[in-house]
C-alpha cells in the first residue's frame, strides 16, 4: 500500500465490479422489503388504530384473495376534549335517591338510548358514552343524545378505544355499574367492513375492561351479546347451556369472543360480568340497518323489498323482541348482578320473545300498521352469515331476573310504526328515510 492511498484501501477496479453486480439486486431487495413493512404498518392501522380520519372510507388492499373493500374505520380522535362538569353533573343527577351511578357504552345507540333513558327516569344517574359513527345515519344518533340530553343524561362523543377520555371519565364519576352496550352491530356488514368489528367489538372491549379493572372500586359489568353466537345451531328454542363454538358470522365471532374475554377478567380479576344475549330487538328509535326498519321506509317509499329465503324457498324466523322488555332485562340484570370481587360470577342470559315468527308475517304486520301494501320480491338468502331461524329459551332469566316479555309483536309493531310516522312526517328526516343499508 503506498503512502497516497489515505485511509482507504485502493478498491480493484474488477473486484468493485465482482461487488457491485451482487450489491444491485441485494439493493432492489431490500428496498422492495422495506416498501412491503411500510404498506402492511399502514393497512394495519387502517384495521385497527385507524389510519383515516373518523367516517373516512379507505381502500385497504383484502389480503390473501386480493380482493378490495371498502372500509369505513371508525377512528381514535385522540385528546378529544370531555366536559368533565357535564360529566359529572349527569353521574350525580340522582346520587340522593340512588346508590347507583351506570355508564352506558352506546348510549347514542338503539338500546343504549333507551336504556339510559329509563335507569334516568327511575332515579339511577347515569353517563353516557358514544363514538356516534356512520354506519348509519348519525343524525339519528344525535337526535337520540338530544333527547337524553333534555332529560339530563350526558352523552359523552369519545370512542372505546380512546383510554384517555376513559380514564377522564372513571376519573370523574365512581360508577358502580357499566352497561356495555357499544359495538359494531349487523351480520351482513361484516363481510364489508370486519375491522370495524375488531376495532369496537374486540379491541374496545378490551381497551373499556382494562380501564374498568384498574379502578380502586372496580364496577360490576353488564353487557351486549348476541343470539347470533348460537350459529349454526339446530336445536330449539336456543338455551344458554348450547354450544356456541359455531359462528356463522364475524360479527357472531366477535361477540363471543366478548364472552370469552368477560369469562378471563372474571377470573383473572373477579369482575361481577354478565353477558345478555339479545334477540332481534325493535322499535321506536331503532336502527335504520335492521330489516323492519328499511321495509318500512321501502313500503312509505313505494320500493319493493326483498325477503330472503333459505334452501328449498324456506323463510327465515326470528324471535323479534320488543325494546321495552330488553330493557328490562337489561335493567333487572344490573339490579341483579352480583357485586363485584371473589367468587364473583360470570352469568350468561337470553333475553328474546320466545315467539318466533317468520318475516312474511312479520311484513304483514307492518303493513297492516302502516296501511299500506309492500312490494314483495322473495330472493336466496346471500352468504353473509344470517342463521335461518332464532328462538330463545329464556327461563333462565324469568327465574333469575324476573325477565317476562309482555309485548305482542302486534303492539310492538304498533308502537314502531306510531313512532316511525311522526319522525318521518312531512319529509323530515328525508335522508335517514332514503338510507339503504351498506
Ligand atoms: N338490536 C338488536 O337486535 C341486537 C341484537 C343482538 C345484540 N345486539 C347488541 O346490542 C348492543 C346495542 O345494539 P343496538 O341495536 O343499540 O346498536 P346501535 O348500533 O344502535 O348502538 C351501538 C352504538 O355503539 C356506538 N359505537 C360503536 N362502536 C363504538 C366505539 N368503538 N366506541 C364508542 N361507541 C361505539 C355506535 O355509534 C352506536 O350508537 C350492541 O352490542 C349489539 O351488538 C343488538
Amino acid at each position: 500500500m503506498g503512502s497516497d492511498d489515505g485511509p482507504f484501501p485502493r478498491m480493484d477496479p474488477l473486484h468493485w465490479r465482482r461487488r457491485s453486480s451482487l450489491l444491485k439486486p441485494a439493493l432492489i431487495i431490500l428496498t422492495f422489503l422495506t416498501g412491503c413493512v411500510i404498506l402492511y404498518m399502514y393497512a394495519d392501522a387502517g384495521i385497527v388504530q385507524g389510519g383515516a380520519s373518523p367516517g373516512e372510507y379507505v381502500e385497504v388492499p383484502k389480503t390473501a384473495s386480493g380482493m378490495y373493500v371498502d372500509r369505513k374505520v371508525p377512528t381514535l380522535e385522540i385528546a378529544k376534549t370531555v366536559d368533565e362538569e357535564k360529566v359529572l353533573q349527569s353521574c350525580q343527577s340522582h346520587a340522593a335517591d340512588s346508590t347507583m351511578i351506570v355508564l352506558v357504552t352506546g348510549a347514542g345507540g338503539f338500546v343504549g338510548y333507551h336504556t339510559s333513558m329509563a335507569l334516568h327516569e327511575r332515579g339511577t344517574s347515569v353517563l353516557g358514552l358514544d363514538n356516534f359513527n356512520d354506519y348509519y345515519p348519525p343524525t339519528l344518533k344525535r337526535d337520540r343524545q338530544l333527547n337524553l340530553m333534555e332529560a339530563g343524561v350526558h352523552v359523552v362523543d369519545g370512542d372505546l378505544n380512546d383510554q384517555s377520555v376513559l380514564e377522564v371519565i372513571f376519573s370523574v364519576c365512581q360508577f358502580t355499574h357499566v352497561l356495555h352496550l357499544a359495538a359494531q352491530a349487523g351480520v351482513r356488514y361484516a363481510v364489508k367492513n370486519p375491522g370495524a368489528y375488531v376495532h369496537s367489538n374486540v379491541a374496545g372491549f378490551v381497551t373499556l375492561m382494562e380501564v374498568i379493572r384498574a379502578q380502586p372500586s372496580v364496577p360490576v359489568v353488564v353487557f351486549a351479546s348476541s343470539s347470533s353466537v348460537y350459529g349454526t345451531n339446530k336445536k330449539t328454542p336456543f338455551s344458554e347451556d348450547d354450544r356456541t363454538d359455531n359462528p356463522a358470522s364475524l360479527y357472531a365471532a366477535t361477540k363471543k369472543a366478548d364472552e370469552m374475554l368477560a369469562h378471563t377478567y372474571n377470573n383473572i380479576y373477579s369482575i361481577s360480568m354478565t353477558a345478555l344475549r339479545f334477540f332481534t330487538v325493535y322499535g321506536p328509535y331503532g336502527r335504520p340497518d335492521m330489516a323492519y326498519f328499511s321495509f318500512a321506509n321501502n313500503i312509505m317509499l313505494d320500493k319493493p323489498i326483498k325477503i330472503f329465503q333459505g334452501p328449498g324457498g324456506i323463510e327465515l324466523g326470528r324471535d323479534f323482541t320488543f325494546i321495552s322488555d330488553i330493557v328490562a332485562g337489561a335493567i333487572a340484570a344490573l339490579d341483579k348482578a352480583a357485586p363485584t370481587g371473589k367468587g364473583a360470577p360470570f352469568k350468561i342470559y337470553n333475553l328474546g320473545n320466545t315467539h318466533p315468527v317468520n318475516v312474511t308475517a312479520f311484513v304483514n304486520t307492518i303493513e297492516h300498521h302502516l296501511g299500506k301494501k309492500a312490494i314483495k320480491k322473495y330472493v336466496p338468502m346471500p352468504a353473509t352469515g344470517d342463521v335461518l331461524f332464532t328462538h330463545a329459551d329464556v327461563s333462565k332469566a324469568q327465574r333469575e331476573l324476573g325477565y317476562t316479555p309482555t309485548t305482542s309483536l302486534s303492539e310492538g309493531i304498533r308502537q314502531f310504526v306510531e313512532w316511525y310516522k311522526v319522525y318521518y312526517k312531512d319529509g323530515q328526516h328525508k335522508e335517514q328515510q332514503e338510507y339503504v343499508p351498506a
